[in-house]
């Protein structure tokens, strides 16, 4: 399966981004804690080489905590400062404005030697849709700034934003996606989450492929959530006949209403209802990936 999303509007976001790079001390991603590989975005990686990077781990409270921290020791290998935080409660979100002037530090000192003090550390700060970017600047600046967009994919223009804190300035970037998934696990991931509208996936096949997923990962959960042993179902498919017949789901001539279901159980990961669940972790990472 090849999943292909490239709005008209991404081309010319990429062109914006490489020139407020320039403008720019930091790039911060946010990431989706629990898929940080798959959020991430190549373009970002490729075009802010060389500049510091602070990452945020966002979504916490949905991701495995011992998982999390595992990426946080990953990225931090890598040489990016890490921050983990909670947007929607605001739990972590108070470590950013220290993480960031420290890993600008030296560059500070230096203009302060050469007379400009007090100059604002500038963070571009980027992130794909819906991993909680205008929660978190929102939680930040402490007010309704930033508009907050349950549609994901829904382009917001680029804005300067300024912590009541001071010293530090941030630069809002629309949500980037790239023209095509670098391969079907991260279309599939970006999916789950609801980064990516449902409207382009059969949502029947994806709440079967997510089943697939969740077998791998974490049968118990399907087994407590859903009462059916996934150990005996062979494919996505069944699981979610499985699903659709335990929770009485049926359509005219008792047949499992398989639509409902997979709408379900998409609601349920993507609440956390399923409980804190990675789906992805550093050690699955490819040794030529690029970071
Ligand atoms: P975006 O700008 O990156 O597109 O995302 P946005 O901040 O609009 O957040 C998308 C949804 O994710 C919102 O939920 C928001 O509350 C939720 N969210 C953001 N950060 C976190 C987090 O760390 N943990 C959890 N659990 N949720 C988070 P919503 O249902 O669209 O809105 P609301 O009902 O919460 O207001």
């Amino acid at each position: 399966m090849e999943i292909q999303w490239y709005p008209g509007h991404m081309a010319k976001t990429k062109r914006e981004l490489a020139a407020d790079l320039k403008l720019v001390d930091i790039v911060c991603e946010i990431l989706d804690a629990r898929i940080p590989q798959s959020s991430r975005n190549p373009d970002i990686i490729r075009l802010s080489r060389g500049k510091p990077g602070l990452i945020i781990l966002n979504r916490v409270d949905q991701a495995d905590p011992a998982v999390t921290y595992a990426w946080a020791m990953h990225f931090k290998s890598k040489n990016y400062a890490v921050i983990e935080t909670d947007a929607k409660t605001g739990a972590g979100v108070s470590a950013f404005l220290p993480a960031a002037r420290a890993l600008v530090a030296d560059k500070i000192k230096r203009l302060a030697e050469r007379g400009a003090a007090g100059r604002a550390v500038k963070v571009m700060i980027v992130g794909i849709p819906n991993v909680g970017k205008s929660t978190f600047i929102n939680r930040l600046v402490g007010k309704k700034s930033a508009k907050a967009e349950d549609r994901p994919g829904v382009t917001r223009s680029r804005q300067w934003f300024a912590p009541p804190q001071g010293g530090v300035e941030l630069l809002d970037t629309p949500g980037v996606l790239w023209p095509k998934f670098e391969d079907e696990k991260t279309g599939l991931h970006l999916a789950f989450t609801g980064a990516i509208r449902d409207e382009i996936l059969d949502v029947e096949t994806l709440a079967a492929k997510l089943f697939e997923t969740l077998k791998r990962k974490a049968p118990g959960v399907v087994a407590l959530r859903y009462k059916f042993d996934p150990s005996y179902c062979p494919d996505g498919f069944s699981m979610l006949k499985a699903a659709a017949l335990k929770r009485g789901f049926l359509i005219s001539g008792g047949e499992p209403d398989l639509e409902r279901t997979a709408r379900i159980v998409l609601d349920e990961f993507r609440g956390g209802r399923l409980g804190r669940l990675s789906l992805e972790s550093p050690d699955e990472l490819p040794e030529d990936i690029d970071d």
